[in-house]
């Protein structure tokens, strides 16, 4: 049992974060790169994609509360990521924090959950881009082959000169006679998977100058949509307000609509906050981590938080909520201003925006497996570094193959409950790690103190297990098979590989 609670010594964790050379990360990003790193993940198909479905399923103009909502449970999160960030600048995130602080087997469960969020993660976002794609193409009156554009089974409906899924259609939408199809599988969303993949092998400096460009386009797109709805909205004050009438929908008896329909929505757009903390995942190819990873952490979730609350807003008052449920909400939304080349444009970013995030994923979850293989839980070719790129690129190739497979059989809004869960699972161990580490370790040199310790991690704990009862059934048991998965290896393998164990038995052995 003890051998289970075996913790990464502060040491040796130190002596990694000051480890250079070439078999070591490139210290090449600074607070700028690193808050464009945070909005690079964050800003995404969660709000490309997933408000308009959760008005339209779960919440109705509420969808604004459901953002502030799940913007508080990230906010207690966050300041708890910071703290640890800056205590500990090593890759790996979560992970490493819970192996200094709660021991190896608690350490090993959020290293493989963290697979779903960040691995799954990537697979959501690449639905999703999917979506925006291939509505970009049809405006251009180019069509890929529809049966290549959609999970398995999906019926599309060539209406109105475009290949739709038959659920997005206007309620009453007139069908019959119209050419369909039923999909194969999603070939444009492993297309995007393979290509990230292979921008992140050739390299970190580069990847993220790439991200710091799409950063400043996608933030240019919501600033325009920001401003053209809003104006619209100013101009047609009826509009808005038939619109957001009701503004909480009475509840549906299903626990959508009404005060819990907020909480189910706050569940479901979790997924558009989630990246922030991939920003520690970053914290080895950091010049200056103690400073800037708080402040990337930080600054990109609250920039976020605000432009969430707005674009919801304006959003649910230039389209009904019924109709949003669609792959491309913002576009719709934009389409209702009249502005005509709108909607052209808010795919376009889109398309390069929602590429970030993949990229972003793609890069945590490889930087993930690349520490938990260091430190001998998971077998050495996953740490290797290529001698020429310095990217660990075994372990970004393996991850980019399997995430690949993903998002070409599942839904957009399945995959995004899996991460949610996935996601709230590390935010919990990682608030009551903060906790721990002040009672154990309280003069340990903290250059980021999260406030009011312990109230907020209590609180981050309550409203993320919260929101985590407010997900599907389903959802839980996908997440306890992972986790079984995870057990296994662990039990088969890492525990007989441990550095840490191995050092420990041979201190004991003396
Ligand atoms: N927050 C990211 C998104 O919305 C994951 O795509």
């Amino acid at each position: 049992m003890s051998r289970l609670l075996r913790i990464k010594p502060m040491s040796m964790l130190t002596q990694e974060a000051g480890e250079v050379g070439t078999h070591t990360l490139k210290r090449s990003l600074g607070a700028l790169n690193l808050i464009t790193l945070g909005i690079g993940a964050i800003i995404g198909a969660g709000i490309f994609v997933l408000t308009g479905q959760a008005a339209a399923l779960h919440a109705g103009p509420a969808v604004s509360l459901s953002f502030v909502l799940a913007g508080i449970t990230c906010a207690f999160a966050g300041l708890c990521y910071a703290e640890f960030a800056s205590i500990i600048p090593i890759a790996g995130s979560a992970y490493t924090y819970g192996y200094a602080t709660l021991g190896e087997f608690v350490a090993w469960i959020i290293g493989w959950d963290l697979g779903l969020e960040y691995g799954f993660g990537a697979a959501t976002v690449a639905a999703g881009w999917s979506g925006y794609f291939n509505s970009l193409l049809q405006q251009l009156h180019i069509y890929f082959p529809p049966r290549l554009t959609a999970t398995p089974g999906t019926v599309l409906i060539f209406f109105h000169e475009r290949w739709l899924p038959l659920t997005s259609l206007p309620p009453g939408a007139e069908t019959a006679g119209l050419p369909h199809v039923r999909a194969l599988f999603n070939l444009l969303a492993i297309l995007a998977i393979l290509a990230v993949t292979t921008v992140l092998v050739i390299g970190i400096k580069e990847s993220a100058n790439l991200n710091t460009a799409i950063v400043f386009v996608k933030l240019s797109v919501v600033g325009i949509f920001i401003v053209l709805g809003g104006w619209f909205l100013f101009q047609h004050p009826a509009l808005a307000s038939a619109n957001w009438h009701p503004f909480i929908p009475p509840a549906d008896g299903h626990g959508n609509f009404g005060w819990h329909g907020i909480a189910t929505g706050a569940a479901s757009i979790f997924f558009a906050y989630i990246g922030f903390d991939a920003v520690s995942t970053a914290a080895q190819e950091a010049k200056n981590p103690q400073k800037d990873m708080p402040l990337g952490i930080l600054g990109s979730l609250v920039i976020c938080t605000i432009l969430y609350i707005v674009v919801s807003t304006i959003l649910t008052g230039l389209v009904n909520y019924h109709s949003l449920n669609v792959a491309d909400p913002v576009a719709l939304g934009i389409d209702a201003t009249g502005v005509s080349w709108g909607s052209l444009l808010v795919k376009i970013g889109a398309v390069f925006g929602l590429g970030t995030v993949m990229l972003v994923m793609l890069l945590g979850q490889s930087r993930v497996f690349f520490s938990m293989s260091r430190d001998g839980l998971l077998p050495k070719w996953a740490s290797a570094i290529h001698p020429k790129f310095r990217t660990p690129w075994i372990s970004t190739i393996a991850v980019g193959a399997v995430v690949a497979i993903l998002p070409a059989f599942l839904s957009v809004g399945r995959l995004a409950e899996l991460v949610n869960i996935g996601t709230l699972l590390a935010f919990t161990i990682v608030c009551a790690g903060v906790w721990v580490l002040r009672v154990r370790h309280p003069d340990l040199h903290r250059p980021f103190k999260t406030p009011f310790v312990p109230l907020v991690p209590i609180l981050g704990i309550i409203t993320a297990v919260y929101l985590m009862c407010n997900l599907p059934r389903i959802t839980w048991m996908v997440m306890i098979g992972w986790l079984l998965v995870g057990l296994v290896i662990y039990f088969s393998y890492s525990i007989r590989h441990s550095k840490v164990q191995k050092l420990e038995n041979a201190a004991e052995g003396d």
